[in-house]
């Protein structure tokens, strides 16, 4: 026996893998996301506001979008970016085009899948929306409205 004391020993192992937030496949973000920018497009206020800045993009834009959901829902860790700063840049952009915006997730949620997954990706969605709403038009003055929370 030495008389050194003995090493630290430190360990490291992975993180277990997380449980995913909602269960839904990859495809299936994919098909909600091309169903949900479809409806977009087709609205008489969300269309034009979506289209004056991405006229062009959309491809990128909707590949863009499958990164960020999945994850949001699968902690994949593949999207990075600057959301806020982004709806903070739209001119036009209104307080009520949110609950526009909410209202077609949720019905195009809620024609894809059942409650057990539509419900859950609803409520992060409200949740992300609320953060946008607020760095947006939120003031000490200007609380984020009941359809937010
Ligand atoms: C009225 C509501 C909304 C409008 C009009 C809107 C519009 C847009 C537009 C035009 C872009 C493209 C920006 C650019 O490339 O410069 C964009 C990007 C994006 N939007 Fe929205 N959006 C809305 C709400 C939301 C909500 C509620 C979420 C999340 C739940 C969201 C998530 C994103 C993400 C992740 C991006 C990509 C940002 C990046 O480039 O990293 N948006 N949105």
């Amino acid at each position: 026996m030495s008389d050194r004391p003995a090493p630290t020993v430190l360990t490291a192992r992975a993180a277990p893998p997380r449980t995913p937030a909602v269960e839904i496949s990859p495809s299936e973000i994919g098909l909600l996301v091309d169903r949900f920018y479809e409806n977009i497009r087709a609205h008489p206020r969300l269309g034009p506001l979506f289209e004056q800045r991405l006229a062009g993009k959309w491809d990128a834009h909707l590949e863009r979008m499958n990164l960020f959901w999945r994850s949001v829902l699968l902690y994949s860790g593949e999207y990075s970016g600057q959301p806020v700063v982004k709806h903070n840049a739209l001119p036009d952009l209104q307080e009520d085009d949110f609950r526009l915006w909410l209202d077609l997730f949720e019905t195009t949620t809620a024609t894809l899948f059942g409650p057990p997954t539509a419900g859950p990706i609803v409520v992060i969605a409200r949740r992300i929306a609320r953060s946008l709403w607020l760095a947006r038009f939120g003031t000490p003055f200007n609380k984020a409205p009941d359809w937010l929370t």
